[in-house]
């Protein structure tokens, strides 16, 4: 394992943007709709993690069943499978959360992030958590204490969050270090996606946005 202060996400041109990659020990925020490449960019960045900086990591997935994800980003050329058989990643499936439940989940998240030695943390998505909290109030304490804990620990940590129309929440609700946004736009007859980095401290970003596309492997370029 590497200790340089940022962590490349792997992702063409995404990288460029950000001055290099994402910052250690921070705490990430992918926002985007359904569909917008959220679950992608994150496995790109746990699999690059693995495979190229010899860090570990922790995927937690909420939405979709590990083999689902392992299936669905293999496709990709993302062996997340591969990754967990050599014991670099532990992929964590864990069911749509109900309210008392959060507080213990986050804390078998932990463990196992410190029981594997990992570094990385990456929760895809944060919606199901969102969903089990009943005020704004509340969430915004919850994710104080989730982001204090897990800077103290010092694991970077990558969340996604999936938002709906009428979700409730918005993204500046979140105690985050960072937030990427992740859009479908429809143009003329097609939709495309674009990633737009809306904040990221420490870090002179990019703001503008830009173009992704997802085969062969996650790119980001010029929109
Ligand atoms: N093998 C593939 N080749 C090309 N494009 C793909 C492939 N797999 C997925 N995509 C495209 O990438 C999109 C985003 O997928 P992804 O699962 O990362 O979205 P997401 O933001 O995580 O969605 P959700 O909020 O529903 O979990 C898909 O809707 C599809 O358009
Ligand atoms: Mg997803």
């Amino acid at each position: 394992m590497s200790s340089a202060a940022r962590i490349p996400t792997g992702i063409d041109g995404l990288d460029a943007m950000i001055e290099g990659g994402v910052i250690r020990g921070d705490m990430h925020l992918l926002a985007g709709a359904p569909g917008t490449g959220k679950t992608i960019l994150a496995s790109t960045f746990a699999y690059n993690a693995t495979t190229k900086l010899k860090e570990k990591v922790v995927y937690a997935t909420f939405e979709e069943s590990t083999e689902y994800l392992l299936r669905n980003m293999k496709k990709l050329g993302i062996d997340l499978g591969a990754a967990e058989k050599e014991g670099s990643l532990k992929v964590i499936d864990l069911d749509a959360l109900k309210g008392k439940e959060l507080e213990n989940n986050i804390q078998l998240l932990l463990a196992a992030v410190k029981e594997t030695k990992s570094t990385i943390l990456v929760i895809d998505s944060l919606t199901a958590l969102l969903l089990a909290t009943e005020s704004k109030f509340e969430l915004r304490a919850f994710m104080k204490s989730v982001y204090k804990t897990l800077k103290n620990q010092g694991v970077t940590t990558l969340m996604t969050i999936s938002q709906t129309p009428g979700m409730g929440f918005g993204i500046e609700g979140f105690v985050a270090d960072s937030v990427m946004l992740l859009e479908n736009v429809v143009d003329k007859d097609q939709f495309k996606t674009r990633l737009i980095v809306l904040k990221m401290r420490g870090t002179e970003h990019s703001k503008r946005y830009h173009s992704v596309q997802f085969a062969p492997k996650m790119a980001v370029s010029k929109y």
